[in-house]
């Protein structure tokens, strides 16, 4: 795919991973294994001038994430600065730890949206799933001073064996919150999902299951509010557009600079990711080689390269491809014209099926990583 200019269009978002620092410890988290240290992170001035940039080169929104974006002592700042900008500012918090304290002085200087992770609706099953006591009734107290502030509010839930039985209560607690929109959204199985795939892997009947319900509350709560639901790859016929397109809409930012296409995108050997902090953020767009990779439908084999769909999901996910297949130019796998799809979905099965293993959890620099039983067995 060629980098001219011209023929890109500008992204919509950019995703700022303000810090991998986080209280929760969350067994499918997309950050990397190896944690970006705090001593690494971007100082405050050169995220201002990286959304000054942005602004420029017309992205409408950015996602102010982590990791937990308010544990950094300058999100206040670098929130006032998306709204002098005119970019629509949306926090991706786990709404414990510094969330709730900062939140006025967010809100003071323009916040826009807020979106809140929850991890389950029952108190225990939530902070078994996050590794955190007390994390509920932080996000309740948190949730509750959102709506006090009149700011948006979306609830996001990533759903997996630990918490399926928990659907039809997370649409409840996302109106008991006052959200206007939740996210059902089943787990992505990169980096820690990966890792963790066995523990994670629900059964394709409660899956099933889960998507109806999300259905018939649609159907009910009309116009009270809106349900977005990503359903799992490894029970699809076709793969999602991963970040709508490999460097079509989406600029992620990593805690110490590196520009990325996609969250996982570093699991990709071979591709150089430039940091803001030598380019300019136009530049990486434009002609970074990892963002023209796989950008368009060039670089496609078959069965993508002369498929109807390709416009649309643009071949799937790169990481997933390789994850699955040890070709990150391969069809994804979650497509049922993929050589790789049976095998896919059989392994979905088996693990589904098989007694609940422990997981793995990142637990802090002194203790690195530990196995141990994750989800409500
Ligand atoms: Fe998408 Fe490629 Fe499958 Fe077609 S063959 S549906 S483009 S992944
Ligand atoms: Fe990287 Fe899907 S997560 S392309």
């Amino acid at each position: 795919m060629t980098g001219e200019a011209s023929a890109i269009p500008a992204p919509i978002g950019l995703l700022a991973e303000l810090t991998h620092r986080c209280p929760l410890r969350c067994p499918y988290c997309s950050n990397p294994h190896e944690l970006e240290k705090r001593s690494a992170e971007l100082p405050t001035e050169t995220w201002l001038r990286v959304l000054g940039e942005a602004a420029e080169l017309g992205v409408l929104h950015v996602h102010l994430s982590g990791g937990e974006p308010t544990a950094r002592a300058d999100i206040v700042e670098i929130t006032a600065h998306c709204a002098r900008l005119g970019l629509y500012s949306n926090l991706i918090t786990s709404g414990v730890g510094a969330a709730l304290g900062k939140l006025d002085a967010l809100a003071e200087v323009g916040l826009d949206h807020v979106q809140l992770s929850v991890q389950g609706a029952e108190p225990a099953t939530a902070e078994r799933i996050g590794g955190m006591p007390g994390a509920h009734a932080q996000k309740l107290a948190f949730a509750e001073r959102v709506r006090e502030l009149g700011l948006a509010l979306t609830l996001n839930a990533v759903i997996h064996r630990g918490n399926i039985a928990e659907v039809e209560a997370m649409i409840d607690l996302a109106l008991a919150m006052g959200a206007r929109r939740l996210e059902i959204a089943h787990a992505q199985y990169y980096g820690w999902g990966l890792l963790n795939r066995a523990a994670l892997m629900p059964a394709r009947a409660d899956v099933v299951r889960s998507i109806a319900a999300v259905d018939a509350a649609r159907k009910c709560l009309a116009g009270r509010l809106v349900i977005d639901l990503v359903v799992p790859d490894y029970y699809a016929r076709y793969p999602k557009a991963c970040a709508g397109g490999w460097g079509r809409r989406l600029i992620n930012v990593t805690p110490s600079g590196r520009a990325l296409p996609c969250h996982a995108a570093e699991t990709i050997p071979d591709l150089a990711f430039w940091s803001v902090a030598e380019h300019a953020l136009r530049d990486i767009w434009h002609h970074s080689p990892a963002f023209n990779a796989f950008r368009g439908t060039g670089w496609m084999p078959e069965p993508c390269r002369s498929c109807d769909r390709r416009e649309q999901d643009w071949g799937g996910c790169r990481c997933q491809a390789l994850a699955l297949t040890g070709d990150a130019a391969a069809t994804d796998p979650a497509c049922a014209l993929s050589p790789f799809h049976a095998t896919m979905r059989a392994t979905a099965e088996a693990e589904a099926a098989a007694e609940l293993p422990p997981g793995y959890r990142y637990r802090g620099k002194r203790s690195g990583v530990r196995r141990e039983g994750l989800l409500p067995g």
